[in-house]
């Protein structure tokens, strides 16, 4: 079953039980994606499919015939990296570290969703059309936990990037 994943073509062939999650670290080798609950509850597991941020632990391989899978490994290099990742270096967004790959993903889908427009939409923030007030980032960054409690710096780092 046909999938590319960071714009290489992989072929699934394994346990039909397999979850997006596991295939990726296990057999793909992707292990920049965390396991932390593996049940849809702290979003370590977070990764972009046709550009959607979902949680891979909560879905089969198999269900993702034919999508387009973007992890963490497609964001930068550690020569140049991804305006997100350079920003959380700058704000501290980082303790542990653990749950930061997630986070980069879920704040790379959000960030798409604010460029197509839809953040506009809901955004109480009238003076700004499109921007996203710090409270909003927060509630859509809810479904992505940091134990380390570095929320502050998580937000302060997206809506650097943001601007
Ligand atoms: Fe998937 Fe926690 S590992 S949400």
């Amino acid at each position: 079953m046909p999938l590319t994943i960071n714009g290489t073509d992989h072929d699934f062939t394994g346990d039909p039980r397999t979850t997006l999650l596991d295939f990726l670290r296990e057999d793909c080798g992707l292990t920049g994606t965390k396991k932390g609950c593996d049940h849809g509850q702290c979003g370590a597991c977070t990764v972009l499919v046709n550009g959607q941020r979902i949680n891979s632990c909560l879905t089969l391989a198999v269900m993702h015939e034919g999508d387009e899978v973007t992890t963490i490994e497609d964001f930068g290099t550690a020569e140049e990296l991804h305006p997100l990742q350079a920003a959380f270096v700058r704000h501290d967004g980082y303790q542990c570290g653990y749950c930061t790959p997630g986070q980069i993903c879920s704040a790379k889908a959000m960030l798409d969703e604010a460029a197509s427009g839809w953040a506009s939409f809901v955004s109480e923030d009238l003076s700004a059309p499109g921007r996203l007030t710090p409270e909003e980032i927060r509630e859509r960054m809810s479904g992505n936990l940091c134990r380390c409690g570095a929320y502050s710096n998580i937000v302060d780092a997206i809506t650097e990037v943001l601007e």
